[in-house]
């Protein structure tokens, strides 16, 4: 659990808004919402443009595999392309894309902005080589392995367009962890470029593309994005320039969007969990994009006139449905960037603001906790009058991160929320409302569940927490945006998320309600780290610190860290007659980047000669978390050796 920051339960701040509601009048709009959820999310859905509208609102006959609006037939690209490009929003900007290279004035080099009809166009063009050249067609699935460039959005929109289920991998994943993903999806083709840009170097992303396909066997093409322009390999028969493809596309090529059943899958995004290899979430598409239409309006507010940025990465769930899906569907003009919000210089996200107007800000706490390290002066800099509405996501918020940002680019009166949600939701499920009805704000809460979503906090019998006491967090009904399951596993979606508490989705947190009904997510009660605000598991770098030679064993946890919430340490036991020394910390440092990738880098390992076990064996990773952030150990009685936390403790104390 990563709170380690008092609760200002009652401090309660009206926000400037024409839809502050009491919080008794907002709890009345969301038990009426309860009494039909099945009828109120049937309106929400039915504000989209279905080719087919379905017969039934929910199969629950073989729960937990629920399937939304049944029968009915929808197309995710039709929706954020089409639709605008044939209205008065075809002129209108849907991306501003800002790349990294930057001059020394911190001015981008390179910016494209994209109309909703340059959208549709390259959308088609896109969709029509990948159907006519490379034969796909719904039942396969492609990878993608893209930097922030407006090719990564263009390539899901196609995909989705014909039915063929994509995975993206976040360009921060390593060779292996791509493989693994890439086998895992069976994705018989796979995207990338030559390179993206990040902190004025390239990462080479074809070059660890190409060490992947070296362990897999069902890619035959590569498609190559020319982005960073050095020299990489490319393998003949195998792998063609993007560019180059496109060649061969016919002037004003139309690619009739396929009628995708409700039910079909979008997209697989993997995501750690507590054991084993990642997850392939399975979001369906109609509840997904009805979701996301509800989460745009109620929680983001957009209009027209707005200009939305979400910071997040489209590697990750919250790039996939706040920067693809969410606000295209909406029509409204985004922002999209390559490289660091901080580089190359700390107010690059706040000349961002300023150079564009922006009016919704989508944050991560992490990137609020760093921009705070720089000081006010650099966000003083620039003009940030234009901000209307602020969420972050990822993490819980320290009160202290919220008042910073709050009162310096919030004015002190704007809508400032912690949107609560999972890849596994697809959207956001707990939140502040400023398009709907807006409770007062708490500095670190994430609000209330949203109308029709029925979430709580209950003991380990599953019953409901007494206000003000730590339980875990639940959803108590199907909602739309729900994983269809894990792919290729779906005893394993039954086991993690459906077992703990029968009837209930088990979301892994640990939250508390207040005596106002406010939620508050304390953090997660696995062994899934929040780094930065990225999920990572245990498990993945357990089993890449023991790859290297010398070790024996490991045991991963996170601990609290001022700016990225939670980092990464490891116990490691060395192999008999190999001595700890710092080179090979080095090199057990460099082996776990090399597997997992950049994003896993551990901040400190720690030799030990034992880790607490269970007396079957079991890595007690729970016990040395206790340990080494100075809380009670708990149960202990099936440990087997006592002497092993002594020395974990130890161990951190002396090197820490
Ligand atoms: C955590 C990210 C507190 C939580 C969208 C959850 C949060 C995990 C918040 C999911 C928040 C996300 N306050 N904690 N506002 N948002 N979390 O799958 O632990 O990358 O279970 O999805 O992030 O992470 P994921």
């Amino acid at each position: 659990m990563s709170v380690n920051w008092a609760l200002p339960f009652n401090t309660k701040i009206v926000p400037k808004s024409n839809k502050v509601v009491d919080i008794n009048t907002y709890k009345e709009i969301h038990s009426t919402s309860l009494r039909d959820y099945k009828g109120f999310w049937a309106s929400v859905a039915s504000e989209l443009d279905w080719f087919k509208p379905w017969e039934k609102v929910l199969d629950d006959s073989n729960p937990p595999f629920y399937k939304w609006f049944v029968g009915g037939e929808i197309n995710a690209s039709y929706l954020a392309v089409d639709r605008h490009a044939k209205s008065w929003r075809k002129n209108k900007v849907a991306i501003i894309w800002e790349g990294e290279p930057v001059d020394e004035n911190g001015n981008p080099k390179e910016v494209r902005k994209l109309t909703y009809y340059d959208l549709y166009t390259e959308v088609n063009r896109v969709a029509y080589i990948l159907r006519n050249k490379y034969g796909l067609k719904k039942g396969d699935a492609v990878a993608i392995y893209l930097p922030m460039i407006p090719e990564l959005p263009i390539f899901m929109l196609a995909l989705a367009r014909i039915g063929v289920v994509f995975t993206v991998v976040f360009s921060g994943f390593s060779a292996d962890a791509l493989a693994t993903r890439i086998d895992d999806a069976q994705a018989k083709v796979l995207i990338t470029a030559d390179g993206g840009w990040r902190r004025g170097k390239i990462v080479p992303l074809k070059d660890i593309a190409d060490k992947a396909l070296e362990k897999v066997s069902t890619v035959k093409d590569v498609i190559v994005v020319r982005r960073t322009g050095q020299k990489v390999n490319m393998v003949e028969g195998r792998d063609k320039y993007l560019d180059d493809v496109l060649r061969e596309v016919p002037q004003g090529v139309y690619v009739e969007p396929e009628r995708i059943k409700s039910e079909d899958p979008l997209y697989i995004l993997y995501t750690s969990g507590t054991t084993g290899k990642p997850k392939g979430i399975v979001h369906d598409t109609g509840g997904y994009l009805t979701l996301l239409h509800a989460t745009m309006k109620w929680v983001f507010d957009v209009r027209d006139d707005d200009i939305y940025w979400c910071t997040a990465d489209i590697g990750w769930v919250t790039g996939h449905s706040y920067i693809v899906f969410g606000p295209l569907m909406e029509g409204v003009t985004e922002i999209m960037y390559e490289g660091a919000l901080d580089y190359p210089k700390p107010d690059r996200w706040v000349s961002i603001i300023e150079r564009y107007g922006v009016t919704i800000f989508y944050t991560s706490p992490t990137a609020i906790r760093s921009f705070m390290k720089y000081g006010d002066e650099w966000v003083k800099a620039h003009k940030t009058d234009t901000i209307r509405i602020i969420h972050s996501v990822g993490e819980p918020i320290n009160p202290e991160a919220f008042e910073w940002l709050w009162k310096l680019i919030g004015r002190g009166e704007v809508p400032f929320g912690s949107t609560w949600w999972m890849t596994e939701t697809g959207g956001i499920m707990i939140s502040h409302l400023p398009g709907l009805y807006l409770i007062p704000l708490k500095p670190g809460t994430n609000g209330m569940p949203l109308p029709g979503i029925e979430a709580d906090v209950v003991d380990d019998n599953g019953n409901p927490t007494k206000p003000e006491e730590r339980g875990y967090l639940v959803i108590k009904n199907p909602w739309p945006g729900m994983p269809l399951t894990i792919h290729r596993d779906p005893e394993r979606y039954i086991k993690i998320y459906w077992s703990k508490f029968p009837g209930m989705f088990y979301a892994g947190d640990y939250a508390v309600k207040d005596s106002d009904g406010y939620f508050w997510v304390l953090g997660r009660a696995d062994e899934v780290i929040k780094v930065a605000g990225h999920r990572l598991g245990t498990y993945e770098l357990e089993s890449a610190i023991i790859e290297h030679p010398a070790v024996a064993e490991a045991a991963v946890v996170g601990v609290p860290d001022p700016v990225k919430g939670e980092v990464p340490v490891a116990f490691v036991i060395l192999k008999q007659g190999v001595s700890p020394s710092k080179n090979l910390m080095d090199d057990i440092l460099k082996t776990v980047r090399d597997k997992v990738g950049p994003i896993a880098t551990l901040s400190s390992i720690y030799f030990v000669s034992k880790l607490p076990k269970t007396r079957s064996g079991k890595i007690m990773r729970r016990v040395v978390k206790a340990v080494i952030t100075n809380q009670p150990v708990g149960d202990i009685t099936t440990l087997e050796n006592e002497a092993s936390v002594e020395e974990v403790k130890k161990a951190y104390e002396e090197f820490k």
